[in-house]
């Protein structure tokens, strides 16, 4: 099995975090270099995870001609320039959540992957989580009947203003950070996209959403209702009712070690636990990408990303819009 060599642009906390730990942990990757805007920052990171190679600029990294993929855990902003500026560089690319900023940026990096016969891939990590594809399994077998309604949230408490969280021009605010979770939940477990969204949402003092509530209306008899919030108590959940029953899949989006459950109720009788071995799902994720540039067929294709995107804008404008329906006709966003 080939190794892959990897570069990770900037000393990010999820890279240090999660990222670089799973690439670690899988047979497939090595950890070559890794970038900062700051010379210092990157040796003591390097000597810090035991990383061979590091450089003081992100485009170093990329010329460097012994790196086949990039992990670019970026502020959202930068996801694009980097992401481009790699594919052009030749690299393959895992970038962070949420792709980009808009989904003509996501386009744009779709286009310099394939214009430079490259992989991209969106490190949305939590759906190559054996209970996420098992849940998706049960609901698309009809184990709960006719899917009606889907609810979700992701919430933290973050008090520092000068997070990237808390910046509207670095791509900030609780929908681009945790509600883009409960969005890929939702059109996920559906199985279709959403045809009008609606959002209400709180203001931080710096201008970007800091707790939003948002529907998502799939159509056919299926509603879609979420919230994220970077201002109160951590929350994940995920609860999908069908017409027969429901399943609820507690700390949905990182569930820690002997946590991933799929409670299964039917009526008052029938209540049925499924649990989940721990996992890294990020080396899942990691693995599937590097497959993925092997020849094999992503689990996930990254045009779900624009996808996704096209949902977070439709929010974000019905939420500066006092809660207007906005249309997601593939024309209209
Ligand atoms: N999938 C997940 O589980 C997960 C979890 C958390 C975050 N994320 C995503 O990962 C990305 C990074 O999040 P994070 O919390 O790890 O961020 P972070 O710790 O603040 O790191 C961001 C890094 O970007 C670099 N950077 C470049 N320009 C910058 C600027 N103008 N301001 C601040 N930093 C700048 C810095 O590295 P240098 O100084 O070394 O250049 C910084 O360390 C985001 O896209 C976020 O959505 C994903």
């Amino acid at each position: 099995m080939k190794t892959y060599q990897w570069g990770i642009l900037s000393t990010a906390n999820i890279g240090r975090k999660a990222m670089i730990p799973a690439l670690l942990e899988s047979s497939m990757a090595e950890v070559l270099a890794v970038a900062s805007r700051d010379e210092e920052k990157a040796k003591n990171f390097a000597d810090e995870l035991d990383i061979p190679r590091a450089y003081g600029d992100y485009q170093a990294l990329l010329a460097d001609p012994a790196i086949d993929a990039v992990y670019i855990p970026l502020p959202n902003h930068l996801h694009r320039e980097w992401a481009v500026r790699a594919a052009e560089a030749g690299k393959h690319v895992l970038c962070e959540k949420p792709l980009a900023l808009d989904p003509s940026e996501c386009r744009q990096m779709i286009a310099a992957a394939e214009a430079n016969k490259v992989q991209l891939t969106e490190a949305f990590m939590y759906r190559y989580h054996p209970r996420i594809l098992a849940s998706r399994e049960m609901i698309h077998s009809g184990a709960i009947g006719k899917v009606r309604t889907i609810e979700s949230a992701f919430t933290f408490r973050l008090s520092d203003l000068n997070n990237i969280r808390y910046q509207p021009e670095m791509g900030g605010g609780a929908l681009m950070d945790v509600g883009c979770y409960c969005i890929n939940v939702s059109r996920l477990l559906a199985g279709r996209e959403p045809v009008t969204a609606q959002a209400r949402a709180y203001w931080a003092p710096t201008g970007v959403d800091a707790q939003l509530a948002g529907m998502l209306d799939f159509g056919d008899g299926l509603l879609a209702h979420f919230d994220c919030g970077l201002n109160q108590a951590r929350r994940e959940r995920c609860l999908v009712a069908g017409t027969e029953g429901y399943l609820t899949l507690p700390k949905t989006f990182i569930p820690g070690p002997d946590e991933a459950v799929i409670y299964e109720e039917k009526g008052r009788e029938i209540s049925e636990q499924h649990t989940f071995a721990d996992v890294n799902h990020y080396r899942l994720l990691a693995e599937d990408f590097m497959h993925t540039i092997d020849g094999s067929v992503p689990l996930f294709p990254i045009e779900d990303a624009v996808d996704n995107m096209r949902v977070i804008v439709a929010l974000l404008a019905s939420a500066r819009d006092d809660g207007r329906v906005v249309s997601l006709s593939r024309d209209s966003v």
